[in-house]
C-alpha cells in the first residue's frame, strides 16, 4: 500500500508528502523530481527543450515503474490524473489523496515560481478539477491549513482506514 497525493499546481503535494513520509517513515518519492534527476535538466527545461509529450512519457514511466512497490508516499505532478492509463495505475498503487486548493490560492503560491512550464495555462485550473475529484478517495483542503496539519490529518486517515 502507497500514499498517494494529487492535485494542482501549488497544492503542496512535495512539501506535505515529505513531511508525512518521515512521520510515517515511508519512503519519499517525488515524480517531477525523478524525471529531474534522471534527464538531469529542471522541469522548465525539459519543456523548452524536448516539449510536454516527452515529459509525459517521462511521468509515465516512473509510474509504471512504481507497480507493486509499497510503504511509499508519492507526491505526483498535476498533470499526472489526466492520462486514462495512469489513472489505472494510480488507482492500483494505493490510497489517493486529492489536495484541494482555490484558484486564488494557486495563483498566489505559484506568482514567482519559474519552474512551472503549464502555470499561466488559460482554463486548466478549471479543467482539472473533476480528474481529481473522480480519482480521489479522500479530499483534503490545503487552502488555510499548515503543511504539517495536513500531514497529520492524512496520517490518521491512513491509520484508521489502510492500515
Ligand atoms: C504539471 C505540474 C507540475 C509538473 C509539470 C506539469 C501540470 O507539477 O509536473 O510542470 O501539468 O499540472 P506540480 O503539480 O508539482 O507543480
Amino acid at each position: 500500500m502507497n500514499i498517494i497525493l494529487i492535485g494542482f499546481m501549488g497544492s503542496g503535494k512535495s512539501t506535505v508528502g515529505k513531511i508525512l513520509s518521515e512521520i510515517l517513515d515511508f519512503n519519499f518519492i517525488d515524480i517531477d523530481s525523478e524525471i529531474e534527476k534522471i534527464e538531469n535538466l529542471k522541469i522548465k527545461e525539459i519543456f523548452r527543450i524536448y516539449g510536454e509529450d516527452f515529459f509525459r512519457v517521462k511521468e509515465k514511466e516512473i509510474l509504471k515503474k512504481l507497480i507493486n512497490s509499497k510503504k511509499n508516499v508519492i507526491a505526483t505532478g498535476g498533470g499526472i490524473v489526466v492520462d486514462k492509463k495512469n489513472q489505472q495505475i494510480l488507482k492500483r498503487l494505493g490510497i489517493i489523496f486529492f489536495l484541494k486548493i482555490s484558484k486564488h490560492t494557486f495563483t498566489e503560491r505559484v506568482k514567482y515560481d519559474n519552474n512551472r512550464p503549464l502555470k499561466s495555462k488559460q482554463n486548466l485550473f478549471k479543467i482539472r478539477q473533476k480528474y481529481y475529484k473522480n480519482l480521489a478517495d479522500y479530499i483534503i483542503s490545503s487552502d488555510y491549513n499548515e503543511p504539517f496539519n495536513i500531514a497529520y490529518t492524512i496520517k490518521n486517515i491512513y491509520e484508521n482506514c489502510c492500515r
